[in-house]
Order: C-alpha cells, then sequence, then structure tokens
C-alpha cells in the first residue's frame, strides 16, 4: 500500500507565497471551472488518463466493505471524469453498482456512451459537487463506498467542504470515502511557475483546470470539519520517469480512507 518517508513535505517558501493572479482573473476562472474541464475533455476525449485499474488492488478497503459475501456495494465515483476508475472495477467487481458523476457534459457522454456502461449497472449524471444536491440522482444514505481521486484538488479551497458535505448526506452511516489525489510538494506542484499560483498550494494550469495540493493535516481537517473519522491518511511516495526528457521525477501523493460515522459512533 502506502510508502511512507520520514521527512514531510516542505511548506511554501516566503518567495513563493506571492499571488500575481489578479482577483478579476480568479473568479472569472472560478466562474468556467466547469466550462473548462468540459473543453479538456473536447481537446483530449478520452486519451487522457490511464485506466486506473490500481484502486481494488490499493484500496482493499472496497471488498472489505462488504458486511457478507454477496452483499452489493453501492458506490458513487464523485468526479468520474470519463471513467477511468468506474470500468475497470465494474469490470473487476461483477456484483457492484455505481453513481458516477462529473462537471463535464462531455465526460459524462463518453462515459454514457461506453461500450460497458448498462443502466442496471451504472448511472451517470452531470453535477456540480459544490453546489447541486447529490440527492436529486441518490437516494439519501444509500452509499457504501464513495472515491473521490485527483478530484478534490480540482475544487476551489473555499468549496471543498460542500462537496464534501454533498458526499456525506448521500453515505451509509458507516460508509467510507476513498480518497486519493496530489499532495504537497509533488513534483507537478514545483513546476508550477509563480504567475499560476492562485493561492496557497493552489495553481492554475494553461488550459484554466486548477490543482490543489493537500498536505495530510489539511485534508484530515477539512473531512472532520465535516463529519467525517480519519480512518488512514498517509503520503505516497512514487518516482516516475519521464522518458522524453530523460527524468526521474518525485511525485507525492495523498492517499487516505475517511468514515462517516455509523449508528452507534459519533464523530471526534
Ligand atoms: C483530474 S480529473 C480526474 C477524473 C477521474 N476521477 C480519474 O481519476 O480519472 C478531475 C475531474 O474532476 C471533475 N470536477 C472538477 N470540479 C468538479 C466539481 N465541482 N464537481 C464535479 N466534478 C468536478 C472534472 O470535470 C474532472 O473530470
Amino acid at each position: 500500500m502506502s510508502v511512507s518517508r520520514a521527512e514531510l513535505p516542505k511548506q511554501e517558501t516566503k518567495e513563493t507565497r506571492e499571488t500575481l493572479v489578479s482577483d478579476f482573473k480568479q473568479r472569472t476562472l472560478e466562474m468556467e471551472a466547469g466550462k473548462n474541464w468540459d473543453l479538456f475533455y473536447k481537446r483530449n476525449t478520452t486519451h487522457f488518463f490511464k485506466d486506473r485499474h490500481w484502486t481494488t488492488r490499493e484500496f482493499e478497503e472496497l471488498n472489505a466493505c462488504r458486511e457478507f459475501e454477496s452483499q452489493r456495494l453501492v458506490l458513487l465515483e464523485a468526479g468520474c471524469g470519463v471513467g477511468n476508475c468506474l470500468f475497470p472495477l465494474l469490470e473487476e467487481d461483477r456484483n457492484i453498482f455505481i453513481y458516477a458523476c462529473d462537471f463535464s457534459p462531455r465526460a459524462v457522454d463518453f462515459v454514457k456512451n461506453h461500450a460497458l456502461y448498462r443502466p442496471e449497472r451504472c448511472k451517470a449524471f452531470r453535477c456540480d459537487l459544490t453546489q447541486d444536491d447529490l440527492r436529486h440522482h441518490v437516494p439519501q444514505a444509500s452509499v457504501d463506498v464513495v472515491t473521490l481521486i485527483f478530484v478534490l484538488s480540482a475544487i476551489h479551497p473555499d468549496k471543498m467542504a460542500r462537496a464534501l458535505e454533498n458526499i456525506f448526506r448521500v453515505l451509509k452511516p458507516g460508509g467510507s470515502v476513498l480518497f486519493r489525489d496530489y499532495g504537497l510538494n509533488d513534483h507537478a506542484m514545483h513546476r508550477f511557475k509563480a504567475a499560476n499560483r492562485l493561492a496557497e498550494n493552489f495553481y492554475v494550469r494553461q488550459d484554466g483546470t486548477r490543482s490543489y495540493f493537500f498536505s495530510k493535516e489539511r485534508l484530515a481537517e477539512l473531512f472532520e470539519g465535516q463529519g467525517f473519522r480519519s480512518m488512514a491518511n498517509d503520503y505516497v511516495f512514487r518516482e516516475t520517469v519521464n522518458k522524453k526528457e530523460g527524468l526521474c521525477v518525485p511525485r507525492v501523493f495523498l492517499q487516505s480512507k475517511f468514515a462517516k460515522p455509523g449508528p452507534s459512533q459519533t464523530s471526534p
């Protein structure tokens, strides 16, 4: 599972703390966040992200979530993109129903048009997690597991809590959120120039999509603030080889699990 290192990621330095992006530009980016993700999928179609076959291997919790072997798990993939997690999971686990939502109508259409999409096994819908009540599509307290994979980082830090509150409502008591996203000091964070910095640990890419880099303390605070309990929350350190540039680059991710307290438990 995760590889831990003694040293913790460094904080931003004084020099990297300045924000050069105007308030007007920041507001425009926020207003156009959905459009920018939709254009991302127009340009890249289904070819940008690789299928994520690691989900069941790394998140053994998916199987552990079953109270009995033949239980049909209900999962919500929040921010599903074009289904790179969803379809491998549907293939690997026959006894699962998956709700899948995304900001981008194009991404949702790609999911619905996928050869493995079957209404009796999954339901995809468009949703802004920070604004649209998930309960319009998913019954309250009905989901066993929510996967949140490289999605919270794309949401403005001021709105992350709202997205988690929304997710909390559809999770069953005792259900979990399986989380993986960018960690503080990931290589991608250090590649951003000062001109791309929007706020502390928050950056904008050339295409207008944005990315936050989490410390585990900040992440735990966010989830616990919405009533979740931290079950696991660790940095994962990897090295990836950039063949084109002949470089080996250090990657930092955060892999975590947060649970909605069960009927007999209260949040800390
Ligand atoms: C980096 S992609 C990850 C996609 C997918 N989870 C995966 O692992 O391949 C981030 C996704 O989050 C979606 N997203 C960003 N903000 C969102 C929001 N407020 N509500 C719902 N989805 C959002 C984007 O449209 C995009 O598909």
